[in-house]
């Protein structure tokens, strides 16, 4: 009689699985980021927020769930702002800014329309826009804050990523900083691209949303920050700071600006809220560029 035959093991060699980048917390393709809202892919791990492309099962399309990050879900203060930001965009609709469907408590979240094109950053990183395109797309953006403005809230995050451009049509997106006139968190805003008042937490106004128009026209028209970085205020070492000298003013060649658009932008620099223009002017300046 001969044993059982024995199979010697085959080694077989470990499959080599290359490691999927999914920012902890944030919900796999496939699964449902919402009741209904299904996630497609994951479209930015920002520092509050996460936010997708997913599939709208009530609507039958595709729509941007942004929702709080799980790891902030317990801070009081981001719970609030995420509320606000549904709050005002629930409440608002203007063809500039983008159209939230849904609010959601838990999680905090909202359902927003898919916009196509690219953000303002992403076309500038490579290629300046020009005069004409920048001025076209600054006037919306005077239009959609100009109505923010009169509802009394406050963007305090205009810059290029939170603008979309889809063939010269621009959406003013991501109200997480929405606030009333005032006084604010100090520092809160985007590094390099908050104005000085916002650094200090206080004064922050219609003018606040002036300084971080101006810092991204010049953006578009010349793809660098206008302050580079000698933006003395920037939110990490804005309170030593703050009493130093005014950044250099940006570099805005001649033949690339005209001297009454450099002038208004120059103003719109102003260390001094006060002293800057308000939007009705930056209209007015802009307005015959746009056409040119
Ligand atoms: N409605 C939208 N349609 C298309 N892309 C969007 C939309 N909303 C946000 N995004 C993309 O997701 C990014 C993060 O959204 P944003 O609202 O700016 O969140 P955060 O508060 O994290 O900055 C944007 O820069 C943009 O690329
Ligand atoms: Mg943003």
């Amino acid at each position: 009689m001969t044993g059982p035959v024995v199979v010697p093991p085959v080694v077989v060699p470990p499959v080599v699985v290359p490691p999927v980048v999914v920012p902890l917390g944030t919900v796999p393709p496939g699964e449902q980021v919402l009741p209904g809202h299904v996630v497609v892919s994951l479209l930015s791990h920002g520092r509050r927020m996460d936010t997708y492309d997913a599939h709208d099962l009530d609507r039958g399309c595709r729509s941007v769930v942004k929702v709080l990050r799980e790891d902030r879900r317990n801070e009081p203060r981001v719970v609030a702002a995420t509320r606000r930001e549904g709050e005002v965009l629930a409440t608002l609709a203007h063809p500039h800014l983008v159209r939230c469907y849904e609010v959601h408590d838990e999680p905090p979240a909202l359902v927003l329309e898919v916009l196509g094109g690219a953000t303002l950053a992403a076309l500038v990183e490579d290629e300046p826009l020009g005069l004409a395109d920048t001025a076209g797309l600054g006037l919306q953006l005077v239009s959609v804050l100009g109505y923010l403005h009169r509802h009394d809230w406050l963007h305090l995050d205009v810059k290029p990523a939170n603008v979309v451009v889809d063939a010269g049509r621009v959406t003013l997106i991501d109200l997480s900083l929405v606030g009333r006139p005032g006084e604010g968190r100090p520092g809160a805003g985007t590094r390099g691209y908050l104005a000085p008042e916002q650094a200090r937490g206080s004064g922050l106004g219609p003018a606040t949303d002036v300084w971080g128009l101006a810092v991204t026209l010049v953006e578009a028209l010349t793809s660098e920050l206008p302050h580079g970085d000698e933006a003395t205020w920037d939110s990490r070492r804005r309170l030593p700071l703050l009493h130093r000298r005014a950044p250099r003013p940006p570099r805005l060649p001649a033949a690339l600006v005209p001297d009454d658009v450099r002038d208004l932008l120059l103003t719109c620099l102003r260390t001094d809220p006060a002293a800057r223009p308000g939007l009705d002017d930056v209209r007015r300046v802009l307005e015959p560029h746009a056409h040119a």
